[in-house]
Parts: structure tokens; C-alpha cells; sequence
């Protein structure tokens, strides 16, 4: 037996509409208890084991938490509230009934995948240190990375932290020389004419912690995308500002590696 609650509420958690909605439903005779035509709003249902139908359909139970994959874009702040900057709850759809949050945290300036849910104890588990859960991240850098960062990055760098970083992987995907303004100083050799595209992976999710990497080895991140965290990967066409509940096969993948 599970816990009996009112019939226009579990209506209104089922996303039938408002309880004023739901009740004028339920007085049209639009809603079916097992079977029989009901008028009250008041009368108790067990969301497990009464079939509950609207116009013949029948409604399940609200989902225990909701998960949702967001292509965060460049300046929102991972914040459930802030009274100056807008927030990336702004672009979830709008359930007053759940605590949603975003699982971590993406700088300001970073885009890319985010996962926002009300459910605590995956959360938890997914940003817990001991867990290790690869974060992969697409940057450009101010500078350019050569082979010998790999091999700085596999072995842990120092940001100032008590501890270096765990090792990560470093892959660059491309390195190219910008042209410089002919205003601009003489052409020198210098650093700041160099670019490159990197894909690093960490397990970690310390403060800015990609960019104090970068910064570690004398590059500045000046683009900062986060492709997958675990299982769960931004799909390639799915674009920026977008909000989407995670698939089935998505969820089961985050959490079977708990
Ligand atoms: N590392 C950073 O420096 N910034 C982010 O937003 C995420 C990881």
C-alpha cells in the first residue's frame, strides 16, 4: 500500500494542470477512479495501486527527481538564485514543486554540459572526490600547448592547492599562429601570437580548476566548453540555451556508475 494522497493534487503532480484546473476536470466527470466516474476532489488515492484516468488516459505517480541535461551558454552563473546575474535555473523548465540544482559548477564565462536535478543523493556521489568522475573539457588557449604539457598534465600539476591535481589527459587538437595587427608592437616571437585547441580530462572538480591548470603550464584559457561528465555527453546537435530531461538509457548510465 502506498501513501494515499488527494486525488486533485496527485491530478495537479501529474502534470494535469492547476488544482482550480484539476477540479473543474474532475466535476466534468472527465477523471475515472478504477474504473468509476468520481466527483470529489478530496477523495484519497494510492498513486501505486489506484488506476487514476483522465479522458481514458491513465496517469502515473510523479517521478521521484527529475534530470536534466542543459547546454549551458556564456553568462549564467551555476547558482539557484542571485539577485544580479541571471542563473541557469532560468532555462530549466519551471516546477515550483521540486528543488532542482545544477550538479556542480561552470564558471560564468565556460558553456557546455550541465546536469541539474533535485536529487541530492546522485549528486552527492557524482561530485564526490573519491568517486573520480571524468569531466572532459574542449578550451582554446591563449599560447601554445606542446607534447611535453601531455606528458606535465598525466603527471599532476601544481595550481597552488596543497596537493598537485590527479593526473589528467591531454589532447591537442590543433595549434596555429594569429595574425597580429600591423599596429601592433614587433613582431617578436612571442607567446601571445600562439593559439591551440585542447581536450583535457579530469576527475577532479576544484575551482576553476581547467584554467589554473592551463595557467600552470604559461597558457591562458580563453575558451572553455565542457563536453561530457561520466557517461552523460552534449550532444553534438543539440544547442546552446537547450534543456532536456536525460533519456532513459542516459540515466541508467549515470546511475549504474555509481
Ligand atoms: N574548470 C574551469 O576552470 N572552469 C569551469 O567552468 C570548469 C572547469
Amino acid at each position: 500500500m502506498g501513501k494515499a494522497v488527494r486525488l486533485d493534487k496527485f491530478l495537479a503532480d501529474s502534470g494535469a494542470g492547476t488544482r482550480t484546473d484539476v477540479k473543474k476536470l474532475i466535476q466534468k466527470g472527465m477523471v475515472q477512479v478504477n474504473g468509476e466516474k468520481v466527483k470529489k476532489p478530496e477523495l484519497k488515492v494510492d498513486p501505486e495501486n489506484d488506476v487514476v484516468e483522465l479522458g481514458g488516459e491513465r496517469l502515473g505517480a510523479r517521478a521521484e527527481f527529475m534530470y536534466y541535461l542543459l547546454h549551458k551558454p556564456a553568462g549564467y552563473v551555476s547558482a539557484t538564485e542571485d539577485t544580479r546575474e541571471k542563473t541557469v535555473l532560468e532555462l530549466v523548465p519551471k516546477d515550483s514543486r521540486r528543488n532542482l540544482f545544477p550538479v556542480g559548477r561552470l564558471d560564468k564565462d565556460t558553456e557546455g554540459l550541465l546536469l541539474i536535478t533535485d536529487d541530492g543523493q546522485l549528486a552527492h556521489q557524482l561530485l564526490s572526490p573519491k568517486k573520480h568522475v571524468d569531466k572532459t573539457y574542449f578550451a582554446v588557449t591563449e599560447g601554445k600547448v606542446v607534447p611535453e604539457d601531455i606528458e606535465k598534465i598525466r603527471e599532476g600539476v601544481d595550481i597552488g592547492d596543497e596537493e598537485l591535481t590527479l593526473p589528467g589527459k591531454l589532447e591537442i587538437l590543433k595549434t596555429w599562429e594569429v595574425q597580429m595587427p600591423s599596429a601592433s608592437v614587433k613582431s617578436t616571437e612571442s607567446e601571445a601570437k600562439w593559439r591551440s585547441e585542447i581536450l583535457l580530462t579530469i576527475h577532479e572538480g576544484r575551482f576553476h580548476q581547467v584554467k589554473r591548470m592551463m595557467e600552470a603550464l604559461g597558457k591562458t584559457v580563453i575558451y572553455l566548453k565542457r563536453m561530457s561528465m561520466g557517461p552523460l555527453v552534449l550532444p553534438e546537435d543539440f544547442p546552446k540555451g537547450q534543456c532536456r530531461e536525460l533519456t532513459k538509457e542516459e540515466l541508467a548510465a549515470l546511475k549504474e556508475g555509481r
